[in-house]
């Protein structure tokens, strides 16, 4: 009943009728693309929860409100997936089915990490999905489900694993393609009768574990050889940064630039200008650079 209510109430935003079915535009694809997160994200959840009781998340050392917050957020999604499932049909289009996946959790501490970095990636869909949506009524039903997945990831990074709860005064904007090259990598197969997402995965982008602010850091992504200089650069909550890539046979480094700090973007770039679909070529991977509250690197 709970989540019946939740998404009645959550519908009036939406007046399906507002629309006619022959001029929708883009927006049931874009509804789609959000709908494929939100069951990424659901999947995630339920199966965590599954895989974790309470006893799991304790011998792991977390306090004892940590699991019960993490079943409230799977509800959430849960409730998410219904949403957007009755918008879409409401609007006379085919809503794309759960895909399977492949989370790489071992415990409950790398399921927390995972949450962490999907909760970000989900505020940041949400944030460069904005400006695709045409009916005003979906943009605000979206914008409040953004900031609900923002108060999760603040959740996450805050109270459960004791590190800032934001990463700067700017959510980072991510296209689709950012989005679903990050979703993908966690996706083993999708429904061929799902329709299609506006969306396609870059060439991925693996940044070294050990990479710092400052520092020299490993890169693995195919160097096509078409582009004579490469950047390795960064979409933060505190403004773009740029670092060039050297190339040494098999051997691609960049140094991390010391201003980056938070939950951050890497992408190689072929200028250094900021980064768009344009002149990206690949990535982008996530990061996180932790900070304290005097706003120095933690670890
Ligand atoms: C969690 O559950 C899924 C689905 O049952 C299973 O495939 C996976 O191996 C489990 N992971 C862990 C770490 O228990
Ligand atoms: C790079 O060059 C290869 C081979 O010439 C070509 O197939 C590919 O499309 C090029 N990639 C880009 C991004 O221009
Ligand atoms: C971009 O690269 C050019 C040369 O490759 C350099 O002169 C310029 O300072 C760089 N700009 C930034 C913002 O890093
Ligand atoms: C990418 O390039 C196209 C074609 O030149 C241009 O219309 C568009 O504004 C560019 N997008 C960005 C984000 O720079």
């Amino acid at each position: 009943m709970k989540s019946f209510f939740a998404v009645a109430s959550l519908f009036l935003l939406i007046d399906a009728h507002v629309l006619s079915r022959a001029d929708q535009g883009t927006d049931p694809a874009v509804l789609n693309f959000a709908l494929t997160l939100e069951h990424f994200e659901n999947a995630f959840y339920r199966q965590g929860l599954q895989n974790f009781s309470e006893y799991d998340f304790k011998c792991a050392d977390f306090p004892p409100w940590v699991r019960g917050r993490f079943q409230q957020i799977s509800e959430h999604e849960q409730t998410h997936v219904d949403f957007l499932t009755t918008a879409l049909k409401a609007a006379g289009a085919t809503p794309v089915e759960p895909c399977t996946y492949n989370f790489p959790y071992t415990d409950p501490k790398s399921f927390v990490d995972l949450s962490a970095a999907f909760e970000t990636v989900g505020s940041s869909a949400y944030t460069g999905a904005a400006a695709l949506i045409e009916n005003k009524d979906y943009l605000t039903a979206a914008g409040t489900i953004l900031v609900v997945e923002a108060r999760h990831s603040s959740w996450v990074d805050s109270s459960v694993k004791e590190q800032n709860a934001w990463s700067g005064p700017f959510e980072v904007p991510l296209d689709p393609n950012a989005v679903f090259t990050i979703a993908s990598s966690f996706i083993t197969a999708c429904p061929e009768s799902n329709p299609p997402l506006p969306a396609k995965a870059n060439p991925s982008l693996a940044v070294a574990a050990d990479a710092r602010p400052g520092q020299e850091a490993a890169l693995t992504f195919e160097d096509s050889g078409n582009s004579s200089s490469l950047f390795l650069s960064f979409l933060t909550s505190n403004g773009p940064a740029s670092s060039p890539i050297t190339i040494n046979g098999d051997q691609k480094t960049a140094t991390i630039p010391e201003s980056v700090k938070g939950t951050v973007f890497a992408f190689v770039t072929n200028n250094n200008e900021t980064v768009s679909v344009n002149n990206t070529v690949a990535g982008p991977a996530l990061i996180m650079f932790p900070f304290g509250p005097d706003g120095k690197l933690l670890n």
